[in-house]
């Protein structure tokens, strides 16, 4: 991790903005109405990226998209006496461990990370009655994941990760056509020096009938309003149009150095 990063990376989490691995973002409150949502984000994420952007060691990220979670575009932690209970989903842990691990932390415990994810987005989804239970949640996030394979996707259309870069006109182009609708793809930015933006995550969006539908707002509807509410992980933005991309693959290791395993504990 070069300085700069570095450094970004302790201001990022240590203000809290939208760090998606910190257990205690914090944000100002309105639990007195109800959050009204419009659209999910079924997030993906690339855990080679993932790792790159992490404070902690990951050992052998799996080579490919796993899930990051399944997000309204509006408020977060909806509901703060539901808590999580593991034992509710525990005939979907097959699944989850494999489609839903905890990317960063190699901990044994992962329910750590679906905890995070079920406080923070799957109590405001809940307002669904086909969302409105953990073991609904997490299986239907699992189903639509199942569904979208977004993995058979990409590796039928010949994108694959290693050292080709690709450009994001293509990658987009593929996406946009076989689903017929526009996901929102984000990139680390390049490091200094590079041209290259790396590929980390894909988000695809679908209405409260979990039907898919366009990330993008429809003309005329403006969605700046809800942009600073959006789940981004941190460092990880919209992806440059006309930068090449980077879709590194699992082989080379990212991460070895110690002090990113001691701010990690940070955590
Ligand atoms: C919040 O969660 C609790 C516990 O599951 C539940 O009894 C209550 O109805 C929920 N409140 C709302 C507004 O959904
Ligand atoms: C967790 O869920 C299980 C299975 O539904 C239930 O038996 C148990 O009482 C729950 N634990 C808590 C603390 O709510
Ligand atoms: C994992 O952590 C949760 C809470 O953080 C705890 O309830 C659970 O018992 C732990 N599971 C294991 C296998 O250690
Ligand atoms: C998605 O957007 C494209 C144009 O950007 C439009 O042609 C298409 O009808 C939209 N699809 C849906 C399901 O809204
Ligand atoms: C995309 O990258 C180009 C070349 O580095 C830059 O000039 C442009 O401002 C970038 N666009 C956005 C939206 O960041």
């Amino acid at each position: 991790m070069k300085p700069a990063k570095l450094h970004y990376w302790i201001l990022g989490c240590f203000s809290m903005v939208s760090c998606c691995w910190c257990t205690s973002d914090k944000f100002p409150q309105s639990d007195s109405h109800p959050h009204t949502w419009k659209k999910l984000y079924l997030a993906h994420h690339w855990p080679v990226t993932v790792c790159k952007m992490s404070a902690n060691d990951c050992q052998d990220p799996p080579d490919y998209w796993t899930i990051h979670g399944l997000w309204p575009d509006k408020g977060e932690e909806c509901n703060r006496t539901w808590h999580f209970n593991v034992t509710e989903i525990k005939d979907l842990m097959s699944d989850m461990r494999r489609y839903w691990p905890d990317v960063i932390h190699s901990s044994p415990n992962r329910t750590h990370f679906w905890k995070h994810e079920w406080d923070k987005h799957g109590t405001c989804a809940a307002t669904l009655p086909i969302l409105d239970s953990e073991k609904k949640y997490f299986s239907k996030t699992l189903e639509l994941y199942q569904h979208v394979d977004l993995n058979g996707v990409l590796l039928k259309a010949g994108i694959k990760p290693g050292s080709t870069y690709y450009q994001m006109a293509a990658i987009k182009e593929v996406l946009t056509k076989f689903y017929g609708v526009t996901p929102k793809i984000q990139c680390l930015a390049p490091e200094e020096g590079e041209k290259a933006q790396t590929i980390g995550q894909i988000e695809f969006c679908f209405t409260k009938e979990l039907k898919p539908r366009n990330c993008t707002e429809p003309k005329g509807e403006s969605s700046r309003m809800h942009t600073n509410l959006q789940p981004v992980t941190e460092e990880l933005s919209v992806c440059n149009d006309t930068l090449p991309v980077y879709y590194p693959s699992s082989t080379k290791q990212v991460n070895n150095n110690p002090l990113k395993s001691y701010l990690g504990k940070q955590f």
